[in-house]
């Protein structure tokens, strides 16, 4: 049984759906530069036009209210509000569109929750060194508190930044997302590093000088496939399964969450490996120190992005400078586990509950958000979705599981995503949406999938048996 107040919601982010690119005096960002570079991205795709939401917002506005959304999850574009990352010079026209965005939503009975930082760097930070640079935090402080100030009377649910494990990989080890960088073993723990210090001194600015007036909450979104051991019962196995889980959701949850610092496994792992490969520098995982904030304690709530499984056993990336080879941690596929969509995308419900369960163990027993969930398509356009709708109705089923189960506070679900829209190093051949979008047509049209219509009804089924009890 879901909590009455419980929120369904669906989620987006500014750089996949706004386009508008330079519209309103909006200021470039690290993924117009990344995709303007050719070979980047799949079919050189970008996020000039996207789904234009930025003109067409209204339309949005429909889909989410057709869907009967009791929450809507955005994110804002930093360098629309401050086209050059400081608030030395407020955009105007970006502030005013944002207004209009939430004013719409509270008008239909919708809240908003807002993602500051979804990927999108303005590029004139990136210049002077982006998420490197130990100045980024307190620049992105600053960007918080304009955001509070200017929005906070109205948006009540906060997330600092989405996913700093994928910013931190894919753009800085990987190099397959903006800013592109691929300093293996290194950059993504400095850019890690310096993420939970931007996210805690927004947390401790909002909680010093707006939670009293404002009273909303503000956490991290963080991403984790669920990992268990390939041998189930093998010592090595769970040990690795243990690591990887570590590295990735532990990376951030445990600072946060439990200790105020790294995960021991993590930082045992980097140091020996380091030594293994004769790196003489200092610890490749910085260490916070006492001019740091704060990290412990600094989210209100546990917001989780959850897409799919991996098994797990020792071994991968030997002998490199990598996190691979930190973690010491090999991802197997299951054969019995649909892919779907992207080949990176195995189906596999179960695992959304067993995090749900590990998460209220781990982190004692937070209130949770599962803030992304969701399945792709690719290839032929198919409208009557039915796989994609099994996979919401699976999903859907393991959270109240968890719920009335495994007694995991459980307050809302956010399907990824409303719409379809630019999924980064894959452009636009890969369909998150419960809408799909024409990108053919000038007009972006929108069209409700299968899957959007069975959401629609899973909606409105738990808000009348909300109504009755
Ligand atoms: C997440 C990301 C979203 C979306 C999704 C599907 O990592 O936050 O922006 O693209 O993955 O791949």
């Amino acid at each position: 049984m879901f909590p009455s107040d419980f929120a369904w919601g669906a989620a987006t982010a500014a750089y996949q759906i706004e386009g508008g690119w330079q519209a309103g005096g909006k200021g470039p960002s690290i993924w117009d530069t990344f995709c303007h570079v050719k070979g980047r991205v799949f079919g050189d795709h970008n996020g000039d036009v996207g789904c234009n939401s930025y003109e067409l917002w209204e339309k949005d506005l429909e889909c989410i209210r057709q869907l009967g959304l009791t929450h809507y999850r955005l994110s804002l574009s930093w360098a629309r509000l401050l086209p050059d990352g400081t608030t030395g010079h407020v955009n105007r026209k970006g502030v005013q569109y944002y207004n209009k965005v939430i004013d719409d939503l509270l008008a239909c009975s919708v809240s908003p929750m807002v993602t500051l930082y979804h990927f999108d760097l303005p590029q004139a930070l990136q210049d002077q060194g982006g998420w490197k640079s130990p100045k980024i935090s307190a620049m992105f402080d600053s960007y918080a508190k304009f955001c509070f100030q200017t929005f906070g009377d109205r948006v009540k649910l906060w997330i600092t930044i989405n996913e700093p494990y994928v910013c931190a990989k894919l753009g800085h080890e990987d190099g397959i997302h903006a800013p592109g960088l691929k300093e293996p073993g290194m950059a993504a723990y400095l850019v890690g590093h310096n993420m939970l210090r931007a996210h805690a001194m927004a947390w401790h600015s909002y909680n010093s000088a707006y939670r009293a007036q404002q009273k909303g909450v503000v956490s991290l979104a963080l991403n984790s496939d669920w990992f268990e051991p390939s041998r189930a019962g093998c010592r090595e196995d769970v040990a690795a399964a243990e690591r990887r889980l570590a590295f990735t959701l532990g990376w951030f949850a445990w600072p946060v969450f439990v200790t105020g610092d790294y995960p021991e496994i993590m930082r045992s792992a980097i140091d020996a490996q380091s030594k293994k490969l004769g790196y003489g520098g200092s610890s490749r995982l910085p260490s916070f120190s006492k001019d740091d904030p704060a990290i412990l304690g600094t989210a209100d709530f546990f917001a989780l992005n959850y897409y799919t499984s991996r098994k797990v056993r020792p071994g991968g990336g030997a002998g490199q400078m990598s996190m691979k080879s930190d973690q010491d941690a090999e991802e197997v596929l299951d054969p019995s586990w649909p892919i779907c969509g992207v080949s990176w995308l195995a189906v596999v419900p179960h695992g959304l509950r067993n995090l749900l369960k590990y998460i209220k163990n781990s982190f004692n027993n937070p209130a949770v958000y599962i803030t992304e969930n969701g399945f792709a398509q690719t290839g032929p356009l198919q409208i009557e979705d039915v796989q994609r709708s099994e996979f919401y109705k699976d999903a859907i089923s393991q959270v109240a599981k968890a719920i009335e189960e495994d007694g995991v506070n459980v307050r809302g679900y956010f399907a990824w995503s409303l719409l379809d829209n630019f999924e980064w190093a894959d452009g636009y051949s890969v369909r998150f949406g419960l809408f799909n979008v024409d990108f053919e047509d000038a007009n972006r049209r929108r069209t409700i999938y299968q899957s959007g219509r069975d959401y629609a009804k899973i909606i409105s089924k738990q808000k009348m048996k909300s109504i009755q009890t």
